[in-house]
């Protein structure tokens, strides 16, 4: 298999640590090691490898996030990356089709492309709030279909699907007997608060993937993980003794510990802060530009998919915001949509502030 380049992670590797204004994560801070721990010890931690699909103890502590499954329904990972790695590796073959929600975070695009499937694009409308049309969902799956990618709360919209949506999706996938593949990275990172609604549960042939590194801010971790039925799991437990054979006993431990029902509560309880209080930054400097820009307030996540309308390319953009403003964003192109650009805004507040006003002069210029 020759993969094909995964531009976004890619450009985002070689920039983000060495540009001055780094607006182009999605998630927010991350926590330190010593706030996730908050006075307690892991000196005692052995550094063998663990149970290579996750100890027993952090299954059940991810189990507890999708009612009705238990550790056995689970396959730790290093990072929602390789859940979904090994979730599109395991279920395509070249010639298969796979239909994936776009815009999307482009990995299972890239991996199905790479394979050698034929990747059909169900389009996020704008105008409906960057929702689905089941209708065309229905009209573009076959007997090849074998799997249907979602992304919910979606990366780059921060659009959330209506649970409507979900049961259409469902319903579609089943008349051709597809897996759906629900990437849930962002869920718990609602601006309002309430959780939006996984699929764990409403659906048979289905693999859930998510982790630690948005919603929790603990993307240092590495800790991800697919939530499947029990035989899917122990395929998919397969695959993981090729790639990263176990999580490291490091971040084992410490998932374990930042699961824990009152400690969960308390991190997403601080995402949610943190997005509350910075959207309202991002939001006026789309409002500043408003005659240019457009944009549907995301309702979740710390991103925002940004319509501008300035005759200047998206990737010319990222490259002149950053050699010539220090600001560094993921242009549209990244998403395959031109004339859009991904901002972040969950992290420094201030460096937000003053990265989006050097944005602001550069497209004075651009005026
Ligand atoms: C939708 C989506 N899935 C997966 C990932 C990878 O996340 P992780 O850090 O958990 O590997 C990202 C990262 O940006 C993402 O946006």
């Amino acid at each position: 298999m020759k993969l094909v380049p995964f531009v976004m992670e890619r450009t985002q590797s070689v920039w983000e640590n060495r540009v001055e204004l780094n607006i182009s994560e999605s998630g927010v801070t991350p926590l330190t090691l010593g706030e996730l721990l908050d006075g307690a010890s892991i000196d005692d931690t052995k550094l063998i490898y663990p149970q290579t699909n996750g100890t027993p103890e952090l299954r059940d502590a991810i189990s507890d996030l999708y009612p009705g499954s238990g550790a056995e329904n689970i396959l730790a990972t290093n990072g929602t990356a390789e859940a979904n790695y090994i979730s599109v590796l395991s279920t395509l073959e070249p010639g298969d089709e796979m239909v994936v929600m776009t815009p999307n975070y482009m990995q299972v695009v890239g991996l199905a492309r790479s394979i050698g499937a034929n990747v059909k694009l169900l389009p996020l409308h704008e105008e409906l709030g960057w929702a689905i049309d089941p209708d065309e969902l229905r009209k573009m799956v076959t007997d090849k279909t074998k799997l249907i990618a979602v992304c919910n709360p979606n990366n780059p919209t921060g659009a959330v699907m209506s649970e409507n949506a979900m049961r259409e999706v469902a319903k579609i996938a089943g008349s051709v007997g597809a897996w759906i593949l629900s990437d849930e990275v962002y869920l718990g990172a609602e601006l309002n608060g309430e959780p939006s609604a996984t699929y764990w549960g409403w659906y048979d042939k289905l693999m859930v993937t998510a982790g630690l590194s948005k919603a929790y801010g603990l993307p240092g971790l590495r800790m991800g993980w697919v939530v499947t039925d029990k035989e899917r799991a122990e395929y998919l437990w397969s695959y993981k003794d090729y790639t990263t054979i176990a999580p490291s006993a490091l971040s084992d431990r410490l998932a374990t510990h930042a699961l824990e029902p009152a400690r969960r509560t308390k991190i997403l309880e601080r995402t949610r802060a943190i997005l509350n209080d910075q959207q309202p930054v991002l939001a006026a400097f789309v409002e500043r530009h408003g005659n240019h820009m457009s944009w549907v307030k995301p309702k979740a996540g710390a991103i925002a998919f940004i319509r501008y309308s300035w005759d200047i390319n998206s990737t010319t953009l990222m490259e002149r915001l950053r050699d010539e403003k220090g600001v560094f964003i993921v242009p549209g192109d990244h998403f395959e949509m031109d004339h859009y650009m991904r901002l972040g805004y969950g992290y420094h507040k201030e460096k937000l502030e003053k990265a989006l006003t050097r944005c602001s002069e550069f497209f004075k210029d651009l005026d």
